[in-house]
């Protein structure tokens, strides 16, 4: 199994010999496919109902379990607790089946929302792309989101439906008063209150045939939520046609074959989750570990030796994770079954890519750079490509990437500047839900701006410079400043509030709240974590604050906006730059 030779690090770079890979990659002739791929090429490999309709779930189960690949596994899904449960495409397509009846059943109409508050699980599996071929928006939420997280996104989409579980369903219960549009809450498990309906009773009536709905390739398939600078989490709709790139992305960055076993480990609360945990994956036929439980170094080590793991899919805070845990857990495994690995979310440092190359027995971790609004991979590191360490990679064949100015003039090469995409590729997000003047705000003198800012070097790779907007991202978790603000001034002791993110070896960023104290409270640790357990439960276990600082008044604009900026380059010692907005 060893490939020693397979990747060798030189000067600097991981020089790749494709001949040498233990199975060849997918993608073939990339500098001759940035010049000549077409997206319509990529059409052709997915599957299409007459008159150009689509429906994306089809691809990811029906036409698997249509065909020779009906009794492959698509899911062994591992608790945590090391019991597992497996899943054939034919199960899978069964399952889903059974959810769109049970919408029918229900009189859900076509792109409604359909919402999922629920652990990892094949039911979350199931109803998500149950709905997905029944028609309507399906959207996963995380678990770890408190009451205002969840009252937020059910409110603003209007969801008619929930799904979700005996235990999480108290969070959902806060706020389901502030909720005149959901009609049907759905449990997963026992404790059933009589308004409610029982997963387990209805799925096991429903008929498991169904015929999935074709969907113009433009009709919405998924709703994300995801933070901006400015206000409350927006919601990304992406559209059926997506999953052309979704699956052309995990043929060719993830590089799936047939005999492979495929894990990703991120949530279907976030985008990674969604598309390459579910629809990109299983378009492509591949059998999937889902785990569940928490970080745990031992596990998912044993998780890649038990179920023979050949590609992996992670975050950057993992891998750091695994680094501090140290060397010597991951040589108590036998982890020879791993072939190609992959990471998004964040910056990857360098010595994360070279730890992978020494103790995953030379297989570097590839960055892959994309985005909730991107829908799919975007600039990655190819399995077939030399790799720069540091470097996020190149732009997928179809997608014209640029560092450009603020007029939407393309900078020189080392010049830093706005990752900007030229419009128009299959999974780009459709809508910001119920508002287009923030759908708007992205695109500006022909470009897609991305938010991020970044350089190109001589050979054409991209370098991650950070983001050109207040936007947190700590451990690859996405958090806006305003919904961590928000949350912090509902504690009785906080008058106001100004959140940003500070840079922290293990997470890449950590959440820091500079507060003014209202009168009569006075500052101490005890008052501190009072503040972070309140946030934690409004929001989310990742979203608090990991450090609050108390100050006598925060810097503002004359309009009344905190210079988060400011607060920024005071922190971190950097020049404060233009204050000529700022009030005395
Ligand atoms: O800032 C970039 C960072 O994550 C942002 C997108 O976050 P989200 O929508 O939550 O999606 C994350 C997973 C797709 C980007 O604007 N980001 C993502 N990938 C990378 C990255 N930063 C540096 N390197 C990456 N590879």
């Amino acid at each position: 199994m060893a490939e020693k030779s397979t990747e060798l690090i030189s000067g600097g770079i991981i020089k790749k010999d494709p001949a040498k890979l233990r199975l060849t990659s997918n993608l073939q002739g990339y500098d001759n496919l940035r010049k000549t791929f077409k997206w319509s090429d990529a059409d052709k490999l997915v599957e299409w109902f007459p008159g150009g309709k689509i429906n994306a779930a089809y691809n990811v189960v029906d036409r698997h379990a249509k065909g020779p690949n009906a009794n492959k596994i698509a899911l062994i899904y591992d608790d945590g607790e090391g019991n597992a449960q497996k899943v054939t495409f034919k199960q899978l397509y069964e399952q889903t089946n059974r959810f769109a009846n049970l919408m029918k059943k229900l009189g859900i109409k076509r792109q409604d929302r359909v919402f999922f508050f629920l652990q990892r699980s094949p039911e979350l599996y199931a109803g998500f792309l149950g709905a997905i071929k029944y028609g309507a928006i399906a959207s996963p939420m995380f678990p770890a989101f408190g009451p205002d997280a969840i009252k937020d996104r059910l409110l603003d989409s209007g969801a008619v439906c929930l799904v979700t579980d005996s235990d999480l369903k108290k969070r959902f219960y806060e706020v389901k008063s502030l909720l005149p549009e959901l009609k049907h809450t759905i449990i997963v498990g026992k404790d059933v209150a009589p308004d409610e309906l029982s997963w387990e009773k209805e799925m096991a009536s429903a008929s498991d045939k169904f015929e999935t709905v074709p969907m113009d390739p433009e009709e919405f398939m998924y709703l994300l939520y995801t933070s901006g600078s400015t206000g409350k989490p927006k919601g990304v709709v992406h559209a059926h046609k997506g999953i052309v790139q979704a699956h052309l992305t995990a043929k060719w960055v993830l590089d799936i074959h047939e005999e492979d076993v495929y894990w990703c480990g991120a949530d279907l609360g976030w985008v990674t989750g969604v598309v390459y945990g579910v629809l990109g994956p299983w378009s492509n036929g591949v059998t999937q570990i889902g785990l569940g439980g928490r970080f745990d170094p031992d596990r998912w080590y044993k998780t890649i030796q038990n179920y023979k793991v050949s590609i992996w899919y992670t975050a950057p805070t993992a891998v750091r994770m695994l680094m501090a845990k140290g060397d010597d857990t991951p040589k108590k495994y036998d982890l020879s079954s791993l072939r190609a690995l992959y990471c998004v979310g964040e910056p990857l440092n360098p010595e994360g890519v070279r730890w992978a190359q020494e103790v995953f027995d030379n297989k570097p971790f590839h960055d892959t750079w994309w985005q909730t609004e991107t829908g799919s991979i975007l600039i990655t590191n190819f399995p077939g490509m030399d790799i720069k360490p540091g470097s996020m990679g190149k732009p997928q064949p179809g997608i014209e990437a640029a560092i450009v100015d603020e007029t939407g003039k393309v900078l020189e090469q080392g010049e830093e500047g706005s990752l900007a995409i030229r419009p128009g590729w299959p999974s780009m997000m459709r809508q910001i839900w119920k508002n287009p003047a923030k759908y708007n705000e992205y695109f500006r003198n022909g470009w897609y701006y991305t938010g991020d800012t970044a350089q190109v070097d001589k050979d054409g790779y991209f370098w991650y410079v950070g983001r050109a907007d207040d936007v947190i991202k700590t451990s690859g978790e996405r958090v806006g400043p305003f919904e961590v603000e928000s949350a912090l001034i509902e504690h009785e002791a906080v008058a106001e509030a100004g959140v940003i993110g500070k840079p922290d070896d293990l997470r890449g960023n950590i959440i820091k709240a500079f507060i003014v104290l209202t009168p009569g409270h006075t500052e101490s640790d005890a008052l501190k974590a009072d503040i972070q357990k309140h946030v934690k439960s409004r929001l989310a276990g990742h979203a608090y604050p990991r450090e609050i600082e108390v100050v006598i008044d925060l810097p503002k604009t004359r309009s009344g906006k905190i210079m988060r900026r400011l607060l920024r380059a005071r922190e971190l010692g950097l020049p404060i730059g233009d204050i000529s907005t700022l009030d005395d």
